[in-house]
């Protein structure tokens, strides 16, 4: 009997040890032992058939060997759970080490910021901003400029025509007229028209078929020429900072006389000559002049009443010239290595 008890014990031990993957198979292991049809159950019955002196020493080991497979049981149970647990950590595992994916932000482009620096200097003198479609009329573009269809001055300009009487506008300087158009004739404008403008040019350091203009206009009584020089000064200055320097070149505009270009000195070479001023040491950024009086009467302006100047600068050249850069190109290439800079 004692033996029989031994053994039974071992055998529990030997299935807890060995056979118990997991909580359920220690279950069926506890039920084979300590179930009510279990093995110790049923020593514990047999119990009844011992003689008086043996029973309570049979009982004592009986009881003994249950005790100490429960034990085993519990501790099994124990690991089993724990290493359930770890096997599902491990299994549903987050790498919170990984590096997150990057969110990147976008930015406005370089000509964005200066176009909002040449607007933020003209609106904080008082300036309206105005606006005039890229798909122009010959009429707005040129004629009602005073380049009535032969005039030779048309070919500084070479357009991309969609009709004979359509085309995109090779300047911002039809807003003018189109801002004159609707206002009361003689009514004081001061006005800024910025947007894209299309030429047949090269496409070359200082040129591209496609840039961006800023159109000044300003009519009133008595402005003279005084006042744009004044306003482009002011304008270099808020730009460039105290040190550029400004020239003012005599030149022609159909719509403007007298009339000039404005150039800067290059930031790029500070004058010695490279290849975006083209070995001058000067960078062409505008063109202005005192409005033609044939332009404001072909608006319904009288110009034995009013005066005005207008000017038309490039972004694309004030950019480069800000931010010192040598091909205006970098801006229409798209590269992310140089947009990231601004
Ligand atoms: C004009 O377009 C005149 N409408 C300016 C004007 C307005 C004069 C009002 C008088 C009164 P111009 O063709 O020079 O002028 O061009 C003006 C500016 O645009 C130039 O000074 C230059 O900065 C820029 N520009 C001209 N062509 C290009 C080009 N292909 N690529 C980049 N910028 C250019
Ligand atoms: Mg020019």
């Amino acid at each position: 009997m004692e033996q029989k008890i031994l053994e039974l014990r071992q055998r529990a031990a030997d299935a807890i040890k060995t056979a118990a993957n997991n909580l359920k198979d220690l279950d069926n292991i506890r039920v084979k032992f300590l179930g009510k049809k279990g093995e110790i159950t049923s020593l514990l019955r047999g119990m009844s058939q011992l003689s008086a002196e043996d029973r309570p020493r049979i009982g004592k080991i009986v009881n003994e060997a249950r005790a100490q497979i429960e034990m085993l049981i519990a501790e099994k149970n124990e690991s089993l759970k724990a290493k359930e647990l770890s096997d599902k950590l491990a299994s549903e595992k987050i790498d919170v080490t990984l590096p997150g994916r990057q969110i990147h932000s976008g930015h406005l482009h370089p000509l964005t910021l200066t176009l909002n620096r040449v607007k933020e200097i003209f609106l904080q003198m008082g300036y309206t901003i105005e606006e005039g479609p890229e798909v122009e009329t010959d009429y707005y573009n040129f004629e009602a400029l005073n380049l009535p269809k032969d005039h030779p001055a048309r070919d500084m300009q070479d357009s991309f025509y969609i009709t004979d009487d359509i085309l995109l506008r090779t300047q911002t300087s039809p807003v003018q007229a189109r801002t004159m158009e609707r206002h009361e004739p003689n009514t004081p404008i001061r006005m800024i028209a910025p947007g894209r403008v299309y030429r047949r040019d090269d496409y070359d350091a200082s040129h591209s078929p496609m840039f961006t203009q800023v159109e000044g206009l300003v009519i009133d009584k008595g402005i003279r020429f005084s006042d744009l020089k004044g306003t482009l000064e002011w304008l270099l200055k808020q730009l460039f900072g105290e040190k550029a320097r400004a020239r003012l070149r005599p030149s022609f505009f159909p719509f403007t006389e007298p009339s000039t270009e404005v150039d800067v000195s290059c930031v790029m070479c500070h004058g010695q000559g490279c290849k975006v001023c083209k070995g001058t040491g000067w960078l062409e950024i505008l063109g202005a002049g005192m409005v033609h009086p044939d332009v404001l009467t072909m608006s319904g302006y009288d110009p034995k009443v009013v005066s005005g100047f207008a000017f038309g600068l490039g972004i694309e050249r004030i950019a480069m010239l800000s931010y010192g850069i040598d091909d205006l190109r970098l801006f229409y290439d798209n590269d992310i290595r140089f947009l990231q800079q601004f």
